[in-house]
């Protein structure tokens, strides 16, 4: 099967067992963080009739799509008991595919992967459970937060509690500013010489534009004006992708980059941008369409192979970060 410059449609999990061993020089990904959808077709049109049927509520946390046991509700054993169990589920969901990636990874491999701060710590589990080696975990910080959950001084003046006014600056939650980027790598070939003799990867490209050393928070990284067919819910920003290709894998068209959970296919465009392969993975066939559009924009007009047009839409609502 040919992989090289490939974006595939289905179920990461299913297309990954047809990859070959050993194939891939590193995976930038941007897996869903919200588990309600685990074990389930990712379905926009269902998450657009679940927040529409609460469009209209001020309260933010509200416009989380049933399901996730975070939409309010009372807090209870069997909340919490629910809520334990979906982030067990999701836990063992990533487990399950990190084998997959684990196999097809070159050794020295370095995976980079989205998460936010409240699952982050049980992604990094389920791929340590895979076989990968932790190595960090980089803070993005994003260019705004917003503050999500309860503010408990309005609560308070709202029910007609005397004293509200005490509870100023009471909040159920921080204000939710960076997302994690679990970087876990697959053991080497003994030490990092014989890894990059042996694949040419391994290491982390540390120096910056201006001479300094490359950090573990990657910041100030402007958001895309977005492409206006592009209707995806969470399209990270091309300059960040493009700072993680950099970071984790040599400029050249031998190394392989894959994103299993491609979406519009950010990751993809930042490899092709900076001379990199890349295989893609994306089960929502309207998304696959997107990503090639990108794709292939990249090649000149001239040798541009013809694309289905994708409608331009209004972006689906969608909130990851949920508190
Ligand atoms: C957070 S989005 C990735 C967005 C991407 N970084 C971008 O910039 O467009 C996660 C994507 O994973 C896809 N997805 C969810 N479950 C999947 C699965 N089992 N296999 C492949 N793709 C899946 C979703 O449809 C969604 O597009």
């Amino acid at each position: 099967m040919k992989i090289k410059n490939q974006l595939f449609t289905g179920d990461c999990k299913e297309v990954m067992r047809e990859l070959p061993d050993s194939s891939i020089s590193a995976c930038i990904t941007d897996p869903p963080y919200n588990y309600e959808f685990i074990g389930h077709r990712w379905n926009a049109a269902e998450i657009q009739r679940r927040v529409s049927r609460v469009q209209g509520s001020k309260t933010l946390v509200k416009n989380i799509p049933y399901g996730s046991g975070l939409a309010g509700g009372v807090r209870n054993a069997r909340w919490y008991e629910r809520v334990r169990q979906n982030i067990l589920d999701y836990e063992q969901w990533c487990y399950e595919w990190s084998v997959e990636l684990f196999r097809v990874c070159k050794e020295g491999a370095v995976v980079a992967a989205f998460n936010s701060t409240r699952t982050m710590a049980h992604l990094q589990v389920a791929m340590e459970r895979a076989g990968f080696y932790a190595r960090d975990c980089i803070v993005y910080r994003r260019p705004s937060g917003i503050p999500k959950g309860l503010n408990l001084q309005a609560k308070l003046e709202r029910k007609g509690v005397d004293g509200s006014e005490n509870w100023v600056g009471w909040h159920s939650c921080l204000r939710n500013e960076w997302e994690a980027i679990v970087v876990v790598q697959k053991p080497l070939v003994n030490n990092y010489v014989e890894t990059l003799l042996k694949n040419g990867i391994g290491l982390f490209h540390t120096i910056n534009e201006d001479g300094s050393f490359q950090s573990n928070i990657l910041e100030n990284i402007p958001r895309d004006e977005r492409e206006q067919e592009n209707v995806h819910c969470t399209v990270k920003p091309l300059a960040l992708m493009e700072k993680l290709v950099q970071m984790i894998v040599p400029a050249s068209s031998e190394h392989l980059i894959l994103d299993p959970f491609a979406g519009s296919g950010t990751t993809l465009v930042a490899a092709k941008k900076l001379g990199c392969s890349y295989v893609g993975i994306e089960i929502v066939p309207e998304y696959v369409e997107i990503a090639r559009t990108r794709l292939n924009e990249l090649i000149p007009p001239s040798v541009r192979k013809n694309v289905s047009n994708v409608s331009p839409r209004t972006p689906l609502l969608w909130h990851e970060d949920t508190f």
